[in-house]
């Protein structure tokens, strides 16, 4: 459920007239609905009412302050991959004792940003990231909570680049090397043993991966109990799916109450780290048609959006919905939306059933919240995007245009180069 709504022909995001946007910032730019962010994180947050919980929003997913700022105001914490991330968490106000930090590759400086913040915990990847860490803890005086991330060999069923709780993945310890890594943990100076976590992949759409998740995570910290240690913080990580064409994952709903029943009795804090079904569908990408061309028999709509912008389609040939911004009578074409980078994958949508739009007209990528400017890119010399939140019938420049100085911002030519010019 989303707020981008047609009024008379017209897309509107909650009371604001998507077309008025375009006018006032220029194209493209993506479009957040604090309506819609909310609700979202209610809905999810309610899902769980029963059962002692902390959701850290993955940072990922969008890593705008205004957004972290939002989430963190109705109670949410973050899961962060990387300095940068604990920097902009910060930033936004989230709460330190509310911030987990994953990833495979922590650096000395980014851990120890991190235990002077005195985040919640480490989800420890690897036997070498738990001696690090121990390591650079008592060198600053501290300790750190850690938790290991398990790599509990499930198959979340999804697109193999966003798979990661699989043996061959590179995320995770394996159970057998978690028993060890546990025993050392709870040796070792500077750490404190809080939790287990496991995070097996991204938009997954069935229950049953994270249920069985569930129960390998469970049978562990029986384990973990007959060893002395003592478990708090249960981290499932993020995963749950959401529509972009013909989905039908879980709702919220479903997933907590079936989480909550699978986590019956256990005394534990469960941490989730929800992104995209959160912010997914509360975005979108709104791009003008520059032209059309027809080619071979193929139809191009050429528009001012690419692949630097939105990656999802060229990167894991993600379907994302193209809505006209102003409906109008005209006959149907198949054509592919392609933006302006010298790359023939770059494609916004490939070979679809569309209106036959016009060279000017707007167009809206439906489902762009998640994943789309947290990964876009500045390739071909493209300054990043304006992105704009409304609320009710105002909207808010959250992050402004680049401009070409921002471009090139740090670079210096040598002065070894600079005689001939
Ligand atoms: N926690 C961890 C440790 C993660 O690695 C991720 C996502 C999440 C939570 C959040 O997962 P979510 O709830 O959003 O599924 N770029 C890809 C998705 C990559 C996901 C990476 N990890 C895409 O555009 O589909």
């Amino acid at each position: 459920m989303h707020h981008f709504h047609y009024v008379q022909g017209e897309l509107y995001c909650e009371q604001v007239p998507v077309a008025e946007v375009a006018r006032r910032v220029g194209t493209p730019f993506y479009l957040y609905s604090h309506a819609t962010l909310s609700r979202h994180f209610h809905a999810f947050d309610e899902a769980f009412a029963g059962f002692p919980h902390l959701i850290c929003f993955a940072v990922k997913a969008n890593s705008n302050l205004a957004l972290l700022r939002l989430f963190a105001s109705l109670g949410a914490g973050a899961d962060i991959v990387s300095g940068g991330e604990l920097y902009r968490a910060l930033k936004a106000g989230v709460d330190p004792a509310k911030i987990v930090y994953s990833g495979v590759g922590k650096k000395p400086g980014e851990i120890r940003e991190a235990l002077r913040a005195g985040i919640l915990m480490f989800n420890i990847e690897s036997s070498q990231e738990l001696q690090a860490i121990s390591r650079l803890a008592r060198r600053l005086g501290t300790t750190a909570r850690v938790s290991l991330r398990i790599n509990p060999d499930i198959d979340p069923k999804t697109h193999p680049y966003i798979s990661t709780g699989l043996k061959k993945n590179k995320f995770g310890i394996n159970l057998e090397q978690a028993l060890r890594d546990y025993r050392r943990a709870k040796a070792l100076p500077g750490i404190e043993v809080v939790g287990v976590a496991c995070h097996i992949g991204s938009q997954i759409t069935e229950l049953a991966p994270f249920l069985e998740a569930v129960q390998r995570l469970r049978e562990l910290i029986g384990r973990l109990g007959e060893m002395g240690l003592s478990i708090r913080y249960l981290d499932l990580g993020g995963g749950l799916g959401i529509t972009y064409q013909d989905e039908l994952p879980p709702h919220p709903r479903e997933y907590g109450a079936a989480l909550v029943q699978e986590l019956a009795g256990l005394p534990v804090t469960l941490i989730l780290e929800p992104g995209r079904v959160l912010v997914g569908n509360a975005g979108i990408l709104v791009t003008r048609v520059l032209y059309t061309k027809y080619s071979d028999a193929r139809h191009f709509i050429i528009v001012d959006a690419g692949m630097n912008d939105l990656a999802r389609p060229s990167l894991y040939g993600s379907y994302h919905a193209v809505w006209p911004v102003v409906e109008a009578d005209r006959p149907e074409v198949t054509a592919s939306v392609v933006g302006p980078i010298c790359e023939s994958g770059d494609f916004l949508a490939k070979d679809r059933v569309l209106p036959g739009f016009q060279p000017g007209e707007l167009l809206a990528v439906m489902s762009a919240g998640a994943y789309g400017f947290s990964m876009s890119s500045n390739y071909n010399s493209r300054p990043r995007v304006a992105e704009i939140l409304v609320k009710d019938d105002e909207f808010y420049v959250i992050r402004k245009r680049e401009t070409y100085r921002q471009l090139i911002w740090g670079e210096r030519i040598p002065a070894f180069l600079k005689g001939d010019a």
